[in-house]
């Protein structure tokens, strides 16, 4: 039975606990998608993390669906990213790098000049995202043809072996959240008639692609994955999530990947379905308290667990978990602002005594 605060093992790596920083998109990055210093900091503070995943972190110039989101494939980028690898190791911690390309949820206000977003079907989600001008429609993304699917396996490579270039320990796939591996998966986003549509082996064909050629790329030990089955964020819709996701972790099983991580977003029971058919590192989260990040650790269904709003407003969540100390409360309208108001002046215990 583990706690908190074993120790774990992660492909190559050593983490201290099995308390791990949830990939977070913050948008503080400059318009070229290049991360100020002070990013450095906000990842410095919470570096007692067994593991820090970044926010999600841009592909290609088509990747990009939010304001001030960085991305990973300009020499700028990876030298914006370099102090943040440099400030999480000097103080002992571990950080991956999470990879996205939005795909369908990308608005063209983001995109290059006169660029349509792209997406497995030309099929606009319901909804609306984030702009510093308000909220805006999604809009109908362009069906991304097979030579475009090559190219962004590569960008997804090319991106992975930046980020170890920079300095991370390794990168995670975010295939969660209505993002582009996700629109895959899913029937509703996914109306290909190729095979990359259709079965569930077809909807899951990018991702192993994806995945496969990352692993090519900086090796299986350096790379993570995380999913949110039928979590209907972005007008996702699953309706064989049951089978899809079952046979997912089956396929991933044997490869030694760093870990897989799933969000149970649905309370649906995923980490008791999911975790006994994967046989490596297994990371659970979503809405977790200590207490019941404990409990999923010692039912077995979690070898780490996952904390987001809690990391925002505590960068020494290991220590106030460990005392039982009380928690900062996370402020929401500074999620997505610009600059270090409500980034890096959230208070640690001493400063707070
Ligand atoms: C401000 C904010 C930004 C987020 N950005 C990302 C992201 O870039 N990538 C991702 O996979 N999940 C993202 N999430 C989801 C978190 O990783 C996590 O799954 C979610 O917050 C649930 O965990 P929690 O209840 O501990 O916060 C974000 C969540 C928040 C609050």
């Amino acid at each position: 039975m583990s706690t908190l605060f074993d120790p774990l093992k992660v492909g190559e790596l050593e983490l201290d606990n099995r308390i791990v920083m949830a990939p977070m998109t913050r948008s503080r990055a400059d318009d070229r998608g290049v991360q100020p210093p002070f990013v450095a900091e906000y990842y410095r503070q919470r570096s007692s993390a067994g593991l820090i995943i970044t926010e999600a972190t841009n592909v290609s110039p088509l990747a990009k669906g939010y304001v001030r989101t960085p991305g990973i494939y300009t020499p700028e980028q990876l030298e914006g990213w370099r102090p943040v690898a440099e400030a999480v190791h000097a103080r002992g911690g571990k950080v991956f790098m999470q990879l996205f390309h939005t795909g369908r949820i990308a608005l063209p206000d983001f995109l290059p000049e006169g660029a349509q977003p792209v997406a497995p079907s030309a099929v606009r989600a319901k909804g609306q995202n984030y702009t510093d001008g308000g909220m805006k429609e999604f809009v109908t993304p362009r069906e991304i043809t097979v030579e475009e699917i090559r190219q962004t396996v590569r960008d997804f490579a090319d991106a992975a072996a930046n980020a170890v270039e920079a300095g991370f320990d390794g990168v995670e796939l975010h295939a969660a959240s209505g993002y582009l591996v996700q629109q895959f998966l899913t029937t509703n986003a996914n109306l290909r008639a190729d095979e990359y549509g259709g079965s569930v082996e077809n909807r899951a064909r990018f991702l192993f692609e994806v995945l496969d050629a990352m692993v090519e790329a900086v090796g299986a030990g350096r790379v993570g994955v995380k999913f949110s089955p039928r979590m209907p964020f972005n007008d996702i819709e699953e309706r064989d999530a049951d089978e899809l996701y079952t046979y997912i972790l089956r396929r991933l099983s044997g490869r030694g990947l760093a870990y897989v991580h799933v969000g149970d977003f649905t309370g649906e029971g995923w980490h008791e379905l999911l975790r006994p058919v994967y046989d490596g590192v297994y990371f659970a989260g979503a809405g977790l308290t200590k207490e019941s990040g404990e409990e999923l650790l010692a039912k077995g269904l979690a070898d780490a667990v996952v904390y987001g709003t809690k990391f925002i407003s505590n960068p020494d969540l290991p220590k106030r978990f460990k005392l039982g100390a009380p928690l900062n409360d996370p402020d929401q309208t500074t999620f997505y602002t610009p600059g270090e108001r409500g980034y890096t002046d959230y208070p640690a215990l001493s400063q707070a005594a």
